[in-house]
């Protein structure tokens, strides 16, 4: 079938079944137009929450449907694809016990640590999160929820970003470490696994100087998943959506070079607006939903044998629910 014919079947499907659709910004263009809900991992957790459908399909990728299943155990959520986020995939739970044993060698005690886990991660790390006492966290509520941790006047252990972990720490002039990386973890506030994103390691300082040579006003635009140096050297830092609305707010002739995923930045805008890198930073499981995995998914509803639905074992559902109700919370 064309993309076309897709398209007009899952319109139609769309209209017949007691379904709701969501894709995150990152998604492609085609798959992107079909959905009901877009939005940053922050915005799609809380509206698919507050979605009356019995069933979501959940474009994105894993950790996003999960958080979903995880909160409103009632609903069937379904993903066209169960791409894994590579960040995701650095740490599951054994990894996070060693880090926790890494840090007791060096004197730190699990009583001594709150653990905070980025959203990017598996319902398994959650769950152990949840029960060490700690919570989770997305790229728009970083800061505060780690400035809610602090308070408890224990150490951080943030995982697995460790670039949103050093940018908060930057932010908030704290100091902070990456396990493994040679400095005692007890002179940190923040202490981050050492995971990253490799679509975001794409941006270098020299791009950003490439662009403020030929552009003199240009702004630079960063996810905080970039280098912490891009993101010091950046006029602005945030989410996706939080991206989006600076950038709306912005006069059509700023030219703006922004550090973040191709299809968002590609559906911006018309004119002014540049990738902040020589290299297209596509993020590769995103992208592998496609119209035609969508229209199967809607399809296997129709048909009622129900494809690439989303399960979470109860135990690890009920401390990472715990952990992702704590974000909630804050
Ligand atoms: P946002 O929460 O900012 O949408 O980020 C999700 C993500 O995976 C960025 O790479
Ligand atoms: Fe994961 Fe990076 Fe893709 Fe975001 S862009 S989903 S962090 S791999």
């Amino acid at each position: 079938m064309t993309n076309e014919a897709y398209k007009k079947e899952i319109i139609r499907l769309k209209d017949k079944l007691d379904v709701t659709i969501v894709a995150h910004f990152y998604q492609k263009d085609e798959v992107f137009d079909m959905a009901d809900i877009s939005g940053d991992s922050l915005q799609l957790a809380q509206m698919a929450m507050e979605d009356n459908n019995p069933y979501l399909i959940f474009c994105g990728v894993g950790f996003m449907g999960e958080s979903v299943k995880i909160l409103s155990p009632e609903k069937r959520v379904l993903m066209p694809k169960i791409a894994c986020c590579a960040m995701a995939r650095m740490i599951d739970g054994e990894h996070y016990d060693t880090s926790v044993a890494l840090l007791k060698k060096s004197g730190i005690e699990k009583e001594d640590i709150l653990p905070i886990t980025y959203i990017n991660s598996s319902a398994e790390v959650k769950a152990k999160v949840g029960e060490m006492g700690g919570m989770v966290c997305t790229s728009s509520n970083a800061k505060k929820i780690i400035e809610k941790g602090l308070k408890s006047g224990k150490k951080i252990l943030f995982v697995p970003d460790k670039c949103l972990g050093q940018n908060i720490a930057i932010m908030m002039g704290l100091k902070s470490c990456v396990i493994g990386d040679g400095t005692d973890p007890k002179e940190s506030d923040i202490i981050c696994y050492n995971g990253f994103c490799s679509v975001h390691q794409l941006f270098d300082v020299d791009d950003i100087e490439f662009y403020r040579n030929k552009y003199d006003d240009i702004k630079i635009i960063s996810h905080p998943e970039c280098k912490p140096e891009v993101c010091e050297a950046s006029d602005f830092v945030g989410s996706t959506s939080q991206i989006i609305k600076y950038i709306k707010e912005l006069d059509p002739e700023q030219k703006v070079a922004v550090g973040t995923e191709f299809n968002l930045v590609n559906r911006l805008r018309d004119k002014n607006t540049y990738v902040l890198s020589s290299t297209k930073p596509e993020c590769p499981t995103m992208n592998e939903t496609t119209l035609e995995d969508l229209y199967n998914t809607l399809k296997s509803i129709e048909d009622d044998k129900i494809t690439n639905e989303v399960q979470v074992e109860p135990e690890v559902a009920k401390w990472a629910k715990i952990a992702l109700e704590r974000m909630f919370e804050i």
